[in-house]
């Protein structure tokens, strides 16, 4: 194993040892495999290649001071990757294959979780993709699931620092009614404009607005919304997003911590008036945003004015890294923690 400097990981693919595999034929899932081969051999006319049939989970592993590995709510990722098939008409897999792959493939990889106290985490990332040929426009009749793994620092540069997003309208992610709330890869390929339109004015991620009328904030980038005002934790409703599992969380926690929740259509119009603003997602944590800028309009929302988070978001952040590394006792059961 190479030597990694843990503390200074980026968000990015390292190879490690072994990925674990299976393939539905026939109306089963085969068994698992598992190689150090980093390549897919499929049919090149594999409806994943041509009409978009692909949906993948994020989740990590965290190394407490324990040693011991953790896993925190895999029971809802494997929920929504079985929602993200059935949106789009792939086979699902069940909890028990789900699990069996995920520690499988972490406990064949545990020299690559990071050690406690670095910042990095072992990033999961399971997928599932249409392997059968059709030339038609129809679900495919083979299925391939994939899980791999790999150590990770920050989603954005600042870590738990201020980020700055920048508002897009001439791009959708995902429609009213489309696939918004499935986590599949024709939404990153229809958020890469955003993304590039945002990275290349100097912000670090997208935020996109509902595609109806552009009044109400949808998400950010790979990540959901959310705002503090009034002792209230405020996150959007609305039909194109992804169902964030961490945002989920931050509701149910928020509120054990004595805070007031409100899951409901935000107007952009609010943004002046919220207290803290956030991006929230496996990989985004929380990150605190600092500036919002409304490319179109030129005019820049200001948050966390001493440079730092704000201290709803710092006790909601402290809580929930707390829980998922097992410092702060988890009165939910959220955690799994495995025995290798
Ligand atoms: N929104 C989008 C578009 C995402 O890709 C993600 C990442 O998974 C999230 C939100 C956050 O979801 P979660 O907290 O389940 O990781
Ligand atoms: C995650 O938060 O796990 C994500 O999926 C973000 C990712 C698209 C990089």
């Amino acid at each position: 194993m190479q030597d990694l400097n843990w503390s200074k990981l980026p968000f990015g693919y390292v190879k490690t040892y072994y990925n674990v595999r299976s393939v539905y034929k026939d109306g089963k899932w085969g068994e698992i495999e598992v190689t150090d081969n980093e390549c897919v051999n499929i049919h090149m006319a594999a409806t994943v290649l041509h009409y978009g049939q692909a949906c993948f989970e994020g989740m990590k592993a965290y190394r407490g001071k324990d040693g011991k590995i953790r896993l925190f709510r895999w029971k809802e990722n494997a929920k929504r990757m079985r929602h993200s098939c059935e949106g789009i008409y792939m086979a699902q897999v069940d909890d028990d294959l789900f699990y069996k792959m995920v520690s499988k493939v972490v406990e064949i990889n545990k020299d690559f979780v990071p050690p406690y106290g670095s910042g990095a985490t072992l990033y999961i990332r399971p997928f599932l993709f249409g392997s059968g040929p059709k030339v038609g426009v129809q679900p495919a009749d083979e299925y391939t699931f994939m899980i791999f793994v790999t150590p990770v620092g920050p989603y954005f540069k600042e870590g738990f620092k201020p980020i700055k997003i920048a508002v897009v309208r001439d791009s959708d992610r995902a429609a009213p009614l489309g696939t918004g709330t499935f986590k599949v890869g024709g939404n990153y390929a229809a958020s890469l404009r955003g993304v590039i339109k945002a990275h290349d004015a100097g912000y670090g991620a997208p935020m996109y607005l509902d595609c109806r009328e552009k009044k109400y904030i949808d998400e950010i980038g790979a990540a959901n919304f959310f705002a503090i005002k009034n002792n209230t934790y405020i996150t959007p409703e609305s039909s194109s997003i992804l169902p964030s599992i961490t945002n989920k969380s931050l509701e149910e926690l928020a509120e054990f911590l004595g805070y007031k929740v409100e899951r409901r259509p935000v107007e952009f119009t609010e943004l002046p008036g919220f207290e803290e603003v956030g991006a929230c997602g496996t990989a985004a944590i929380i990150s605190p945003i600092g500036e919002i800028n409304d490319l179109d309009t030129g005019k820049i929302y200001k948050y966390c004015p001493d440079g730092k988070p704000g201290p709803v978001s710092v006790k909601l952040y402290e809580t929930l890294v707390g829980m998922q590394f097992g410092d702060v006792e988890d009165p939910f059961g959220w955690v799994t923690v495995f025995d290798f």
